[in-house]
């Protein structure tokens, strides 16, 4: 099937004032069409700047990343916008809801930014079921609880159908019986529809959901023995 995300080769430097904060140091990866890959590593390792160049969410100071054959950072902004929105759903840590629509509404304006018109009623009532929303749906984020939230915005992320989930530390707020859901429905979600899953992760037991781990540490892709809280574990 060949690769699907593939990135070449990424560096990325924050400048804060004077003081450049090196994040990611060349990093090169790839993944299959339908693979399920967890990315974990110590804080500040850059999980989640690369998080948001694979997403196409900031730019690279260089190297590429290529998404279902197309160069992103070659895009004009609007091209690179739609391509996000017709390929991509994303979950992140903080949920990031819009607080003044209801749960319905914040799932249902996932599908109208797309304007990809796949309206599916069933669809819709199956993955809310399957979150276990459905009596929450007329509810604001504010009534809601942290899980209930999180659940909310994976139907949201999931509701288009996206060929490429990207989630980054997805269960970082969540207690252990809502990370299971969410990573549940992540999983079968994957199987199901054959998409291709990127899920950032701090935990050893939600990376074991995946088909595959790659280790961070220091803006660099390192061997699992090289990342000193997975060694500790074992
Ligand atoms: N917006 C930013 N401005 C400055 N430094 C940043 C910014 N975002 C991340 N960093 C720094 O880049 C490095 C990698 O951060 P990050 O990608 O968030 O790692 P992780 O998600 O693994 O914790 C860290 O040293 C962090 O402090
Ligand atoms: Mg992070």
């Amino acid at each position: 099937m060949g690769a699907f995300i593939e990135a070449i080769d990424l560096r990325k430097t924050y400048h804060v004032g004077k003081i450049e904060v090196p994040a990611l140091r060349g990093i090169s990866l790839s993944v299959q069409k339908g693979e399920f890959v967890t990315v974990v590593g110590p804080s500040g390792s850059g999980k989640s700047s690369l998080f948001y160049l694979l997403g196409g969410l900031t730019r690279a100071d260089s190297g590429k990343v290529i998404l279902d054959g197309e160069d992103i950072a070659a895009l004009p902004d609007s091209e690179r916008t739609r391509l996000r929105k017709r390929k991509i759903g994303f979950v992140f840590q903080k949920f990031n809801l819009l607080p003044t629509l209801d749960a319905r509404s914040n799932i249902a304006i996932a599908r109208e930014i797309s304007r990809n018109g796949n309206n599916d009623p069933a669809f819709f009532s199956r993955i809310t079921e399957l979150l276990g929303l459905a009596k929450r749906l007329n509810h604001r984020p504010s009534e809601l609880s942290g899980g209930e939230q999180q659940r909310v915005a994976l139907a949201r992320a999931l509701i288009n159908k996206p060929a490429v989930v990207l989630a980054d530390e997805p269960t970082g707020n969540l207690d252990t019986e809502n990370s299971t859901i969410v990573l549940q429905m992540l999983r079968q979600s994957n199987q199901e529809l054959g998409q291709t899953v990127l899920m950032i992760t701090h935990n050893p037991e939600a990376a074991k959901y995946g088909d595959r781990i790659i280790h961070m540490r220091d803006g660099h892709i390192v061997k699992p023995e090289e990342d000193p809280q997975w060694a500790a574990r074992d």
